[in-house]
């Protein structure tokens, strides 16, 4: 490998655009491709941050020109991304979910499995280091034995019908990371509840989706863990984190872009909303989880999630839609 990790990125929508802006602020890779079919996109992107264009992924793996790829295009196309890095012998960083459907995960589960190839799995909120810090102190003992974790995850707003229709629904596009982040305090989960609703949202109702959802967790030591999902808050993104133990509470509440505070007649230390959404809460982390990628590629020890992180989540997802579908709670065997 050069001293240099040369990255291909697939993908130059939203998320695409985060990876790219990410890579410039870390001195040892560099953008080496930008593929996207959508070429105006490839472009652009190509000139702001580097790297050759091309609309196909083909072109990319057989250039010889990648150490590494990231694969931030629509979900359907994951799966065939991310074999298509195993068989090229490439490290990759998938987004989530890795597909909307368990049965193309497990189809692709054992040849993940059998490679050496890192495929890393692009759960932002690991790298959270709030998040970090909280689960530092959970593991250090500071609130004895976890009992309880409570995670509020709201949107500011709802996504377009578009995206909608796309999506998966809640439990598998948005909910997804917050059962990730479940596991990453308490990986072992035995059964899980939800309920959906629609409270808001006639364009969510239409894509026969939930717009406000709330999931349990039970885990294999009887922890309990609650979810809290909206489609929207008027207040802003609203991400907050609380662990509950026998000897204590920890929690993580919002971040402000500001420390002014503002009394007046009408409120007490008022404060302007909460980061709009996602590219800005998790600025920070979206760079330090593109950064623990890299350190998997170079062989070093990484602590980025992987594929059958990917493959639990999913799980999880799936069974809270059933869950929400029937009223039944839904046992899950993770480790099978
Ligand atoms: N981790 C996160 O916080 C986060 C946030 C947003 C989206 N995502 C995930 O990232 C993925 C992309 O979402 P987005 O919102 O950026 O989508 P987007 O629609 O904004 O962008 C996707 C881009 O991929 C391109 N594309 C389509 N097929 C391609 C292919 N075969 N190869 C390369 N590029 C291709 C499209 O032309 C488009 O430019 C989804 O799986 C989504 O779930 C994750």
């Amino acid at each position: 490998m050069t001293q240099q990790i040369r990255i291909g990125l697939f993908g130059t929508g939203r998320i695409g655009q985060v990876h790219a802006m990410s890579l410039a602020t870390l001195d040892e890779a560099t953008l080496s491709w930008v593929c996207d079919p959508f070429i105006e996109g490839a472009k652009r992107t190509a000139a702001e941050y580097g790297g050759r264009v091309s609309a196909d992924p083909e072109e990319v793996f057989a250039s010889g020109e990648v150490d590494a790829v990231i694969v931030a295009s629509p979900t359907a196309t994951h799966v065939g991304l991310v074999e298509m890095a195993i068989d090229s012998n490439v490290p990759v960083l998938c987004e989530k979910p890795i597909d909307l459907d368990i049965a193309r995960v497990d189809a692709l589960r054992a040849k993940a499995a059998e490679s050496d190839v890192p495929i890393a799995l692009g759960f932002n909120k690991r790298f959270d280091r709030h998040f970090v810090e909280l689960k530092r102190r959970v593991a250090a003992g500071e609130i004895g034995a976890l009992e309880q974790l409570v995670i509020i995850s709201r949107d500011p707003g709802e996504p377009p019908a578009s995206y909608l229709a796309e999506s998966g629904g809640i439990f598998r596009d948005m909910t997804i990371h917050d059962l990730d982040l479940a596991r990453y305090f308490i990986p072992d989960i035995v059964e899980v509840s939800a309920r959906g609703a629609n409270v808001f949202s006639e364009n969510v109702r239409q894509a026969d989706d939930f717009d406000s959802a709330v999931v349990t967790l039970r885990g294999a030591n009887d922890e309990l863990v609650t979810i809290v999902n909206s489609r929207h808050a008027a207040y802003g993104y609203d991400q907050r984190v609380e662990a509950f133990g026998s000897t204590g509470l920890l929690h993580v509440g919002n971040k402000n872009d500001t420390l002014v505070r503002h009394w007046s007649a009408r409120a007490v230390e008022a404060i302007g909303p909460y980061q709009n959404f996602f590219l800005e809460r998790y600025a920070e982390a979206y760079r330090l989880e593109v950064a623990e990628f890299l350190r998997a590629v170079r062989g070093l020890p990484s602590r980025s999630p992987g594929f059958e992180d990917g493959r639990a989540a999913l799980i999880l997802a799936d069974a809270a839609g059933m869950s929400a579908r029937t009223g039944a709670a839904v046992a899950v065997d993770l480790a099978s």
